[in-house]
């Protein structure tokens, strides 16, 4: 069975799509959760499941702040308490209450803490490089995949199935004889690859200022722990740094669902025609069409070909491209390891 991190901040949502009076059920790491604004506007999580009859909260109602299940009405305030039971006048029942999970709303995200303990607001994602940028100019979209946030991971690493599955949009001549490097600084990796002094490929060199400059072309990836991935791909007149050229620095958040199902949360993120909302329209359809139309439908039947087995149990043959992929599944294997260790219950 798959385990999931659990002491730490996932993305539950983008604070744009948590909207007032809004009701959101959303299960995050198995656990049933309802995400809502409160009487001032504050993002506020608690546990979906109603302990009187099993009702997904997200059935009911806001009145004045509070939750009311739509099944008989019990309410319960942000921090899980039962608040009125109807017909029985002013008790309480102790054991009528839900879990209350931390939230908080930071770069336009609500992060929830999924841990037992005490939530660590220092251990919060900063992510800030992305979207609070004067440099950049981003959209945002999220999606739900039924494969497992290890599959996603995978894939989001691993710019070199590009040359395949995105073959029609992505092919470039000398991408596997570029040096691939991967690097390890303590929890965060990274896969580059750079193909150096070439002509700009048609999806950057409108946007170059000598559209025949010839450049260098490169395609990172960095994963940070729990499943945070700043991808950028682009190209720069070659010679000169990253900020000279055009970026498309995107930002893909990671959150678990269940063991084969995941919460997809993208920024797509870029470095020209910063205040044009045609450039937003066609970042959010080139993310359509590589993820949705090409990514998504193939994690899906690789998910659906495992079945719930687990990954090692499997055998998978290994081979060069796959060493980032391997090397965040082992920092992840060590991160649940050493939670387990602390909290023997806490990781199912
Ligand atoms: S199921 Fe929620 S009040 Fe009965
Ligand atoms: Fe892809």
């Amino acid at each position: 069975m798959t385990a999931f991190l659990r002491n730490t901040w996932y993305a539950a949502a983008w604070s744009t799509d948590l909207r007032e009076s809004q009701l959101i059920g959303r299960t995050i790491v198995d656990l049933p959760i309802l995400l809502y604004r409160d009487a001032a506007g504050s993002a506020r999580a608690i546990g979906n499941r109603c302990p009187h009859r099993f009702a997904p909260l997200d059935r009911g109602r806001l009145v004045d702040g509070v939750i009311e299940c739509g099944y008989h009405g019990v309410r319960f305030d942000r921090s899980g308490t039962c608040v009125l039971i109807p017909g029985e006048d002013g008790r309480a029942a102790t054991n009528m209450r839900v879990p209350a999970y931390s939230v908080v709303e930071r770069d336009q995200i609500v992060w929830i803490w999924t841990g037992e303990g005490p939530a660590d607001a220092s251990r919060i994602p900063d992510v800030s490089d992305r979207l609070a940028n004067p440099k950049f100019a981003f959209v945002t979209g999220s999606t739900h995949v039924k494969a497992s946030y290890e599959l996603l991971a995978d894939n989001l690493i691993d710019p070199s199935h590009g040359q395949f599955l995105h073959g029609t949009v992505l092919k470039r001549e000398g991408f596997f004889e570029a040096p691939h490097e991967v690097r390890q600084e303590g929890s965060t990796i990274s896969s580059e690859r750079v193909i150096r002094d070439v002509e700009a490929p048609a999806a950057y060199a409108p946007y170059l200022s000598d559209r025949n400059a010839r450049v260098d072309w490169f395609t990172r990836a960095q994963w940070d722990p729990p499943g945070i991935f700043r991808l950028d791909n682009g190209v720069t007149p070659s010679g000169k740094s990253r900020d000279e050229g055009i970026r498309r620095s995107g930002l893909h958040l990671l959150t678990p669902e269940t063991a084969t199902t995941t919460h997809y949360f993208y920024a797509a993120v870029r470095n020209y025609l910063l205040d044009d909302p045609k450039a937003d329209e066609t970042s959010l359809q080139w993310q359509h069409t590589v993820f949705e139309e090409q990514d998504k439908p193939m994690l899906e039947a690789v998910q659906s070909m495992m079945g719930t087995e687990d990954f090692a149990s499997l055998h998978p043959v290994l081979v060069a491209i796959d060493q980032p992929a391997m090397r965040i599944r082992s920092t992840m294997r060590r991160l649940i390891a050493e939670e387990q260790r602390r909290e023997p219950t806490a990781v199912t």
